[in-house]
């Protein structure tokens, strides 16, 4: 079974960060959501793996993941020319995954408790497809599943107004080669889009067995800031462990789990987990409170933060509370001068603050 991993799409829900990278190389717990996607793919047993990649942002994700050597995995890339749908990147990929059987991954979504089960489970079930669904309170923002009374899918909608049921599509599926034919056979939906929901919705129709199965755990849709804060919350909740590789002086309070990696420094500061502070930051006279990440090299002197996700290189100086707070690559957050209250900005595009 070969993997495929959607990495392309254009992220525009999280301007101004994607106007430098791309979302799914957005950090949560120091790490970038993609990485956690191929941890995923790999426990499911799969070796070769694409990754769909846009023109655009490609780049930054193939300098970041590289050949797959570090999962002991092969990894080829696949440029899709422009974010026309789920289906379009399936196609696109055609020529890579050939006539096997595969598991498509959305570069930004994560669940709980990994796919390795459901990915065996198909394969031992001889059906065309396998979906995995969770039950949410708004599922207008997704693909929405009907199954009857047996728990077979009867029917699929994308981003439905009025929502059949409350069963969301999960970004993760089982294909086998049939799923070709039947995106050959749809046309673009209202949004422009070859939607993979079609095309499972085509194989339906034309007799194709598709399983579904709900997810108890959690699962991460990472496109918005917000999301990217609870994900980077659930995360820190079920992988952060205590581990000091850094410095920390003798008048500092480290509570719960901590990690603090090597060549970073922690003075006169408490720190109180899950937290993860990258190699080379420097925390000084502050506190950071739980479910926060501090990027790689940033420097905190006289912050309180929490709940918040601080990426590399980032500066930042007397902030009495800062929380539920997401900061991009090089920020520089500091108090004003002290000739007036004013407060002085130099904020890029489609930026948000809230002071
Ligand atoms: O997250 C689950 C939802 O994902 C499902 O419930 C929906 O049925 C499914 O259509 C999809 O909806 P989204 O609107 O959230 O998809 P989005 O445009 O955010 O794209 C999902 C991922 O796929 C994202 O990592 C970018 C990548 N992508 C997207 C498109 C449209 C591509 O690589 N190529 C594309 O052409």
């Amino acid at each position: 079974m070969k993997g495929l991993i959607l990495s392309g799409g254009t992220g525009t829900r999280l301007r101004p960060l994607t106007y430098t990278t791309t979302k799914q190389l957005v950090p949560v717990a120091n790490r970038p959501i993609l990485f956690y996607v191929i941890d995923q793919v790999v426990q499911a047993g799969i070796k070769d793996i694409g990754i769909i990649i846009s023109p655009d942002t490609g780049q930054p994700v193939q300098d970041q993941v590289g050949d797959g050597s570090r999962w002991g995995v092969s990894i080829t890339y696949i440029v899709q020319d422009k974010p026309a749908g789920l289906a379009h990147a399936v196609k696109t990929a055609r020529p890579f995954l050939g006539d096997d059987p595969f598991l498509m991954f959305l570069g930004d979504n994560l669940i709980e408790g990994g796919v390795r089960t459901l990915a065996q489970g198909f394969a031992e079930s001889g059906a065309d497809a396998a979906i995995l669904l969770k039950r949410v309170a708004d599922p207008r923002r997704f693909g929405v599943a009907v199954l009857d009374e047996r728990q077979q899918v009867v029917r699929l909608v994308e981003k439905p107004k009025d929502p059949p049921s409350d069963l969301a599509l999960v970004g993760i599926y089982l294909f086998s080669p049939a799923i070709h034919e039947a995106i050959d056979a749809i046309k673009p939906s209202w949004r422009g889009e070859l939607e993979i929901t079609d095309a499972i919705q085509k194989l339906i129709e034309t007799g194709h067995r598709v399983e579904a199965r709900i997810l108890d755990g959690w699962w991460l849709d990472t496109g918005k800031k917000d999301e990217i804060l609870e994900a980077n919350r659930v995360v820190l909740d079920a992988y952060a462990v205590q581990s000091i590789d850094g410095v920390v002086d003798e008048e500092s309070v480290i509570s719960g789990r901590v990690q603090i990696a090597k060549g970073a420094e922690v003075r006169r500061s408490t720190i109180r987990g899950p937290v993860v502070i990258g190699a080379g930051a420097v925390v000084i006279d502050s506190f950071i409170g739980p479910f926060t990440a501090v990027g790689e090299g940033s420097h905190l002197e006289r912050v309180a933060v929490e709940h918040s996700v601080i990426l590399e290189g980032c500066e930042l100086r007397d902030i009495p509370r800062l929380e539920d707070s997401l900061l991009g690559r090089n920020v520089k957050v500091g108090s004003g001068d002290g000739r007036s209250n004013a407060f002085r900005l130099f904020v890029g595009d489609d930026s948000e603050l809230k002071l």
